[in-house]
């Protein structure tokens, strides 16, 4: 069927385009934004890979819309990926790909397990891990934080999440580094892809018999737990416990390094933050606006719809900017500036909104509020050893390299 037009209706031809992929666009999106918005009738405009959310508005209509789904089905299709492959089917059955009833079940079932209370309990295990990591290089007055901080924090907490040895986390790192690689969506990556599933599969499927013989108070074995009850299926314990691995490690990895990376641009606030550690969860907060790790958000429509008064075909892809919508001046004034004392700031869309918003946002700041206390307690400044650089816009934005020197106090 055919999109009719409307006279109070938009085609995607009347939207302004823009290069996402261009220089200009992937160093500072809200630039060439704030040109298109001028021609835009509702925040959206046109690119080669889709329609693109520009302002917090859209982003937040698109992320809420129930009529649009999350796509993993399209986004690894289109990357090449056959449905027989395991990686393929294991993202599509996954909490983040579902609906309806049993993606109800299963985010009941996980957030309950991830409680307020179990989340403030871990800020003793994060912090011991940091402490750990540090003393290994602190000596040397140099890190690459890329290689050896950042990624090193989730995996090894994922380790303790899923009650494995420290020591598995070099393993559950090399597998995440390899699962990311997916948003970039280059066909020359799935057969790296497809065999770290197989591995990380093969490594859960085991792990499983070992918690069904002797359970702990891990993940794994709250999933067997509720298997046993007839809640969940063996497949959604396995699923879900790969998806918990590749929705945990490399999107807090790289978010904190561009937290860490503007915090070590900014030495008063590094300052600040040793001084009045109040002050380390807003500058963390300020930091993830400023520098959004989840640049872009995938979302697929259904079928043929009006979306913010346009009329799209089924099958359009939507990309919601978060990166761009964290400048936008209606959602947060004077968006240029730097603030740690923003009022009541609008919650960063990174993490998205709606039914399938970020189960492990709360363990995201423990980690990155955590790094920022313990390297500030211990180191008097930082700075970069060579110029930092950033990679994977406009999927995603993760630190390329950070070769950092410090002071120890
Ligand atoms: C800075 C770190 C993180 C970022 C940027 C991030 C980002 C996201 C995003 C964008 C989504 C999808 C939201 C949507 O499409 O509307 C999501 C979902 C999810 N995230 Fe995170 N995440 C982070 C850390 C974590 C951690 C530490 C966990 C650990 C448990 C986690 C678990 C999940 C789960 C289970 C979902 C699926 C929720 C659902 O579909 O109902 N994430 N995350």
């Amino acid at each position: 069927m055919s999109v009719q037009q409307t006279a109070s209706t938009f085609g995607v031809g009347d939207l302004p385009e823009i290069d996402v992929f261009s220089a200009e666009f992937r160093s500072a999106p809200w630039e060439v934004t704030r040109r298109a918005l001028a021609d835009s009738p509702n925040g959206l405009a046109r690119s080669s890979r889709g329609i693109e959310a520009l302002t917090y508005a859209a982003c937040h209509t698109l992320f809420s819309d129930r009529r649009l789904k999350i796509g993993f089905d399209e986004m690894y299709a289109a990357t090449g990926f056959d449905e027989s492959s395991a990686v393929f089917q294991s993202a599509v059955t996954s909490i983040n790909n579902l609906e309806g009833d049993h993606h109800k079940n299963l985010r009941t079932l996980l957030g309950s397990y991830f409680n307020r209370e179990w989340v403030q309990a871990l800020r003793p295990t994060v912090g011991a891990i940091i402490e750990d990591l540090v003393d290994g290089f602190e000596p040397r007055g140099t890190v690459d934080l890329v290689t050896e901080f950042s990624p090193k924090i989730p995996s090894r907490l994922f380790t303790q999440l899923i009650g494995v040895p420290l020591a598995d986390a070099t393993f559950l790192e090399r597998i995440s580094d390899q699962l990311l690689k997916v948003v970039y969506m280059d066909p020359a990556n799935n057969e790296a892809i497809e065999a770290a599933y197989q591995e990380l599969a093969d490594y859960v499927n085991g792990l499983i018999k070992e918690k069904q013989k002797a359970p702990g108070d891990d993940v794994v074995s709250y999933l067997l737990a509720a298997e046993a009850a007839g809640t969940v299926s063996r497949r959604d314990v396995v699923v879900n416990t790969t998806a918990l691995l590749r929705a945990s490690t490399d999107t807090t990895s790289g978010q904190l390094g561009l937290v860490l990376a503007e915090l070590a641009s900014r030495p008063d606030l590094w300052k600040l933050c040793h001084a009045d550690p109040a002050v380390i969860a807003p500058a963390v907060m300020e930091a993830v606006r400023w520098r959004t790790g989840a640049w872009s958000i995938l979302r697929i429509a259904r079928e043929d719809l009006t979306v913010l008064d346009t009329e799209v075909p089924a099958g359009t892809e939507f990309f919601g900017l978060a990166a761009t919508a964290h400048r936008d001046p209606e959602a947060y004034p004077e968006p240029d500036v730097f603030r740690i004392d923003r009022k009541r700031p609008k919650p960063t869309l990174n993490w998205g909104t709606g039914i399938h918003y970020c189960l492990g946002k709360p363990i995201a700041q423990v980690e990155m509020e955590e790094a920022v206390r313990v390297l500030t307690r211990r180191w008097a400044a930082i700075d970069f050893a060579t110029p930092f650089e950033t990679r994977g816009e406009p999927f995603t934005s993760q630190p390329a390299r950070m070769e950092m020197t410090f002071s120890v106090r």
